[in-house]
């Protein structure tokens, strides 16, 4: 429509936060100056930042352009620096979440055609794979009454119809747009509430007939993901799963720092971030790998906003990049920060000529 205007809320944050989101807004700055896709960035202070400039690391400036924008874009938040701070950088994070109602995370992990030397696994096993976790954020034993005395404690662990439909949903759209499977992962052979999960699953996905659907226990996922990723594509999950198997699953590229993630509500701005922390060990130095906050953008472009196209021109530039060889230092490189962004803002401009 004429003079439609989206607004993005960018959170640098602390840390390495705001060197790779520099790089990664930049990225989409230029996509909107070209396409004229009307994307409008508006910078507000958080975590440590927030602290520093208003003792809080969720303001509630912030706060409140964010509930009213139509996509949040962080970089990352926490460290030793505000370790005796009120409030913690983390705090602010998890009121975000909460006040966002973000209830599903999807970390996309894989390996890249051309880089497989740069996973930990063998190339002949790494070779392909390209997986989805589609976490449930809300619900489960990290949400569940907790008692705890000198010689006994408990985790309850619960789950509604209503928390396993929505991400259910969540992680068949998912598998609609990257065209093929969702693997439900639980532990239906003991656990009531994986019982629960795995009917409403199977009901859910009555709903999608163009999208396959199998189960596995989480043991045996946690087997193939290093034996065999390449037989997933989305794997949806509860909570305290998703929180192990995604974290085993980022280490398969090769780097933390090459990975993205988006984190959606039932309606509201999604957020999407890199899946690293703050690195307060290597701030400042622009050394930081920017690519995973690069991915994070591209995501915004394709989950939050459904333009496919332009989220794959500024993907394939970031692969580019990476496979003409430049390297930041976590992946054995001396390409900066900066020069890895304007490297990759190169090859898209190659590809806007
Ligand atoms: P981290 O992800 O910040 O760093 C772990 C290791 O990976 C460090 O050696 C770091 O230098 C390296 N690393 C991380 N991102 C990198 C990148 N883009 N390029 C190159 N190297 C990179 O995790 P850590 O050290 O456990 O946490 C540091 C702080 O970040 C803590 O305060 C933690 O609470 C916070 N944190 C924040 C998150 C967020 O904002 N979403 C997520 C995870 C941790
Ligand atoms: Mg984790």
């Amino acid at each position: 429509g004429q003079d439609q205007v989206t607004r993005i809320v960018v959170l640098p944050g602390d840390g390495i936060g705001p060197e790779v989101t520099n790089e990664a807004i930049s990225c989409l700055e230029m996509l909107s100056d070209h396409f004229e896709l009307g994307l409008r960035f508006e910078e507000h202070p958080f975590g440590g930042a927030g602290i520093d400039a208003h003792g809080d690391p969720l303001p509630e400036t912030t706060l409140h352009a964010c509930r009213n924008s139509d996509a949040v874009f962080l970089g990352a938040v926490g460290g030793p620096k505000w370790d005796k701070a009120e409030k913690r950088p983390e705090v602010g994070l998890l009121g975000l979440r909460s006040a966002l109602g973000l209830f599903a995370n999807l970390r996309p992990s894989r390996v890249i055609p051309g880089l497989e030397s740069f996973s930990p696994l063998k190339a002949s096993i790494a070779t392909g794979a390209d997986v989805l976790v589609v976490r449930e954020l809300t619900g489960g034993l990290y949400f569940g009454e907790r008692t705890q005395s000198d010689d006994f404690a408990s985790d309850l662990c619960t789950y509604s119809r209503v928390e396993v439909e929505r991400i259910a949903h969540v992680a068949f759209q998912e598998a609609r747009r990257r065209g093929s499977k969702v693997t439900s992962v639980d532990k239906a052979n003991v656990l009531a509430t994986s019982k629960l999960w795995r009917r409403i699953v199977e009901e859910v996905a009555a709903g999608y007939p163009d999208v396959t659907l199998d189960h596995m226990y989480v043991d045996a996922a946690a087997m193939a993901l290093v034996s065999a990723p390449g037989r997933f594509d989305v794997i949806l999950t509860e909570n305290l799963f998703g929180d192990i198997l995604s974290d085993q699953l980022s280490v398969i590229g090769g780097s933390i720092g090459l990975l993205g993630s988006a984190s959606r509500g039932a309606d509201g701005p999604m957020m999407f971030e890199p899946i690293h922390g703050s690195a307060p060990d290597i701030a400042g130095l622009d050394i930081a790998n920017p690519a995973g906050a690069i991915a994070s953008a591209a995501m915004l472009l394709e989950i939050g906003l459904g333009l496919h196209e332009h989220a794959a021109m500024l993907n394939n530039a970031l692969e580019q990049v990476l496979l003409d060889g430049a390297r930041t230092a976590d992946l054995g490189g001396d390409s900066t920060c900066s020069s890895f962004g304007a490297q990759v803002r190169e090859k898209l401009q190659e590809r806007l000529d």
